[in-house]
């Protein structure tokens, strides 16, 4: 029988790392049933002790998902582990991930501690970890460039202590996929109790080698378990990608002939909802997710598609969720058909008013919008999540005049705290002008850092969806807004982002 592929899904942590990256609760619990309708066997929901947001983030995902083992990251500290542990009480798998750098660059610079104490300090949490939950892994953080005697001595001690899984990052993505598979297959070689443990890999993509270093560490290394976000978001240049790894390990069973528990066609839904939560956007081109994927744009390559498909195409589309962009709904569907569509796409409302309030939505896009496509619903019901009536500020209505050789002008009409106040400006453009209208109020003081405008689905008759991306106070996040006018949606966006900037104020950057 084939061994299994771990799949071990850390979007919700190392992705949200990503600066602007960052989810409320909703969102996050949103993507984590998501993840476990894709069947990821573990979700990184967090770092529990970071902030209470993350906190109530892992302890949600924790009560409400049943069928993933849903994990928290903590450093190696009584204090952090027990957060960890008292975050994820609810679960019904539950797994500690405690980590500490090994490499003598973050030891003496970034701990100042010594090599001795370092290994100390890992076998103690591990410990006191075995102690609350049965699942410990442990990562040594920059594990790739540490001393290869020293990390031997530190894995052999946290397996005896206890851990189960055995995670090797390439923190700063420097390895290269045979050096990196040989690393792990030489760690397995010499730790006389490496049989003890999964072993697993985690792989950062600064060379663009966060997919192929991962395929080497679990063929040449014999890893059996892969970390991984979809989109590859994360840190700096990402994580390696889950798509990819999962989509290499099928479609080359007869390489790699390893199992997976996957349901695939929720990748394309999982990949739309993280892009569209973050407002990271898929580069067209992109493999198994992107929008070209599966495009064949040569007559030469069209007409060999159409003669015997596997000419061109080693996957199916429809096996990662990709259907015809069909025409799905209008304006004289009902309640109970989108309802019943909202089903099929894997979203769930919290409640029938939920229902209500997005079918109204609905009906108002349709009135706009002959055609609405699977993709416009996604982001009516995203940002149906984003601008609820928790948040400070929420759009009403906007007007704006712009005509060559003229400053545009624009009037915006928005919720402070459930009251309406009206801003008005001018500005270089309708965009500007309405987006200084709103902060002619607000007073944000934030730098706007990004703006980018997506067509949703294909033509000038598609809705517009814009990220905006704020920093204020050392704080980086990014609002999705979408709108068949583009002016609405940034308003929208430039909203969202503001929302954001409020909720993500307590949180502290707590990686040691
Ligand atoms: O990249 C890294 O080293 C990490 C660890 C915390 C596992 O994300
Ligand atoms: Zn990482």
């Amino acid at each position: 029988m084939a061994d299994k592929l771990i799949i071990f899904d850390t979007t919700l942590r190392d992705g949200e790392q990503s600066p602007g990256a960052s989810m409320t609760r909703d969102e996050k619990l949103r993507i984590a049933r998501q993840l476990e309708r894709l069947k990821v066997d573990v979700i990184e929901a967090g770092f529990a002790a970071s902030s209470n947001g993350d906190f109530e983030a892992v302890q949600a995902i924790a009560n409400a998902i049943k069928d993933s083992t849903i994990c928290s990251l903590s450093r190696a500290n009584d204090r952090d582990i027990s957060r960890a542990a008292e975050a994820l009480s609810g679960a019904n798998s539950a797994r500690i991930h405690t980590f500490i750098a090994t490499s003598p660059l973050h030891m003496e610079k970034k701990l100042r501690m010594s090599p001795d104490q370092v290994l100390e300090q890992a076998k103690q949490s591990v410990r006191f970890a075995r102690n609350l939950v049965g699942d410990i892994e442990f990562s040594p953080e920059d594990g790739y460039r540490s001393d290869m005697d020293f990390l031997c001595r530190v894995l052999e001690a946290v397996i005896a202590e206890g851990a189960t899984t055995i995670n090797v990052p390439d923190t700063v993505g420097y390895a290269v996929p045979e050096l990196y598979g040989e690393f792990i297959r030489t760690l397995r070689e010499r730790i006389p109790n490496s049989d003890k443990a999964i072993w697993s890999v985690h792989c950062h993509n600064d060379l663009g080698m966060a997919v192929a270093n991962s395929l080497a560490g679990v063929k040449i290394g014999g890893a059996r378990q892969v970390e991984c976000t979809i989109n590859g978001l994360g840190e700096r240049a990402g994580n390696c990608s889950l798509e990819e790894i999962v989509m290499a390990v099928k479609t080359r069973k007869d390489y790699f002939n390893l199992e997976l528990g996957i349901d695939t066609r929720q990748i394309l839904a999982a990949s739309r909802m993280v892009s569209q939560t973050t407002g990271f956007v898929v580069q067209p081109n992109k493999a198994v997710v992107g929008a070209n994927a599966f495009a064949h744009a040569s007559g030469i390559h069209q007409d060999g598609v159409l003669k015997a498909r596997d000419t061109y195409e080693i996957m199916r589309a429809e096996d990662v969720g990709w259907t015809a962009n069909k025409i799905i709904l209008g304006k004289l569907s009902g309640r109970n058909a989108f309802k019943q569509r909202l089903q099929d796409l894997g979203v769930e409302m919290h409640s029938e008013s939920d229902v209500n309030t997005a079918f109204a939505k609905f009906k108002e896009l349709a009135d706009r919008k002959s055609e609405i496509f699977d993709e416009d619903i996604l982001a009516l019901v995203s940002e149906e999540n984003i601008h609820n009536d928790k948040e400070q500020f929420g759009f009403v209505s906007l007007s704006q005049h712009s005509e060559t050789g003229e400053r545009p002008q624009a009037s915006v009409i928005f919720t402070v705290d459930g009251k309406e106040v009206h801003g008005q400006s001018d500005g270089n453009g309708p965009v500007d002008a309405s987006l200084k209208a709103i902060e002619s109020l607000v007073k944000s003081g934030a730098e706007m850092v990004l703006y980018s405008v997506n067509a949703i689905s294909g033509s000038t008759e598609s809705q517009g969806e814009v990220t905006v991306r704020l920093q204020n106070s050392g704080r980086v996040v990014n609002g999705v807004g979408s709108d068949p006018d583009i002016v609405v949606a940034s308003a929208k966006a430039y909203l969202s982002a503001l929302n954001k900037l409020q909720s993500t104020a307590d949180r502290v950057a707590a990686q040691g």
